[in-house]
């Protein structure tokens, strides 16, 4: 059996719960009636305010409910899984959590039995026929889903500060090759100008700019040829692309490490440096910011990913046992509506999963993202847990955090074939 660090990690934190050493969520228990707890890692100032409008919709609807908003900080989920997990595992589950489709929400939460199907749910709300099927079937099992999905997100987006760049005489156009990039970023870095912009304390952060490089390089149909064993990680191609990782991570802010991703959304939008390779949740920090976009800021696809989206995608479960399931229902119910899921996406950055929202109410870099949605190849992100299972992505993590540090090729390459393989995928 595959050993999965987030459940031994859960398991510990249970034990410990168990015998009375700490933690609170054991008081969740005593939720009243007239309350329903959502889970989430959407703690960000466009994060928040995009949950806030689903918990506005909510209210107006069914204004006697109140909601609690059990969200637990650290871009990515990074921080909020394993509190999560070891709920579960103590049967203490929040009435409905937040989890990304495809290996994710199958591997870590259908599967072991936390999930209840909302086959129901989708007949009543109409939604097999507004919801894309492939996105209904990364979310199902035996037919039937179990997970309202609310959003997009693009995650190879390259981000720029227009002005700084124009400052410089630098403009970028409809696409941006990785020799480009590094011709601009010389020139900034002789200019005393930082190029890149990260926060990775949060490790899921570098693996975002490390994926989109890896599918840059690679192409579309080798990069989906890793996650069914066509592509190893030991081929040539693929320690080309770790070698351009490693250029570009020559070319960043030297506080990267303590910053958290928005944190340096918000170094892009002071100018302390130029381009963030970053999921388009980024464009919903632009929004709080109360930037103009293609004045104050541009984007153009990750080099050599014009052609693809790095789909990464967020829903919604009902948990079994779900301490309210009325109010769970209902929750999840408002979440499907076309202007819930509007209102929600024009905060978060996203566009809807829904296919029948209203494009008019959207503005450029939204209709671009629903464009390459509609044109490019849609390919599942193994940083966001679609495309591996948990197993991986925390090797991943790791491989990167020594990556970070040794710049050793050969022993990243090497590290994610044997992680590969021992995940059952890799050759
Ligand atoms: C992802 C999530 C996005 C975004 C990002 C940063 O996991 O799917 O919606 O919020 O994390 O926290």
């Amino acid at each position: 059996m595959m050993v999965n660090h987030t459940n031994q990690i859960a398991l510990l934190l249970t034990l410990l719960l168990v015998a009375g050493c700490g933690g609170s969520s054991g008081d969740q228990q005593a939720a009243s009636e007239d309350q329903i707890e959502v889970f989430s890692w959407w703690t960000s100032g466009s994060e928040a305010a995009a949950l806030e409008s689903v918990f506005d919709a909510y209210n107006r609807q069914y204004p006697d409910v109140e909601v609690i908003n059990a969200s637990i900080a650290g871009g990515g989920g990074s921080a909020a899984r394993p509190v999560l997990q070891t709920r579960l595992v103590g049967n203490n589950p929040p009435d409905t959590w937040q989890t990304h489709p495809g290996t994710e929400v199958m591997g870590q939460y259908v599967v072991p039995g936390f999930a209840e199907s909302l086959d129901d749910l989708y007949r009543e709300e109409g939604w097999y026929d507004v919801f894309p099927q492939p996105l209904i079937d990364l979310v199902s099992q035996d037919g039937e889903p179990y997970l309202v999905i609310l959003n997009l997100h693009r995650s190879n987006t390259l981000w720029y500060n227009k002005p700084l760049l124009e400052r410089h005489g630098i403009t970028v156009g409809e696409a941006l090759s990785h020799d480009e990039l590094f011709a601009i970023a010389e020139q900034l870095k002789a200019a005393g100008v930082t190029p890149l912009c990260m926060g990775d304390a949060g490790i899921w952060a570098t693996g975002i700019m490390f994926e989109n490089t890896l599918a840059g390089v690679i192409g579309t149909q080798r990069y989906l040829g890793l996650w069914d064993g066509s592509t190893s990680f030991e081929d040539p191609d693929v320690k080309e692309a770790m070698t351009t990782y490693g250029r570009l991570l020559d070319y960043l802010n030297s506080d990267h490490a303590a910053l958290s991703w928005d944190q340096a959304v918000t170094k892009l939008i002071e100018g302390s440096c130029a381009f963030y390779s970053m999921g388009d949740w980024v464009f919903g920090e632009l929004m709080q910011a109360d930037l103009q976009e293609n004045v104050d800021f541009g984007w153009v696809a990750h080099p050599g990913t014009e052609d693809i989206y790095i789909m990464v995608s967020d829903g919604f479960t009902m948990a079994k046992g779900a301490p309210h399931p009325e109010h769970t229902r209902n929750i999840l119910r408002v979440m499907g509506q076309k202007e819930v899921q509007e209102d929600f996406n024009l905060l978060k950055g996203a566009i809807c999963a829904r296919t029948d929202c209203d494009r008019s109410r959207f503005g450029t870099y939204l209709n671009w993202a629903m464009d390459t949605y509609e044109n490019a190849t849609l390919v599942p992100t193994v940083v966001h847990g679609s495309a591996a299972a948990a197993d991986f992505q925390q090797a991943l993590n790791d491989a990167l955090t020594a990556f970070v540090v040794n710049r050793d090729v050969d022993a990243f390459a090497q590290t994610l074939a044997r992680e590969a393989r021992m995940s059952g995928f890799g050759k």
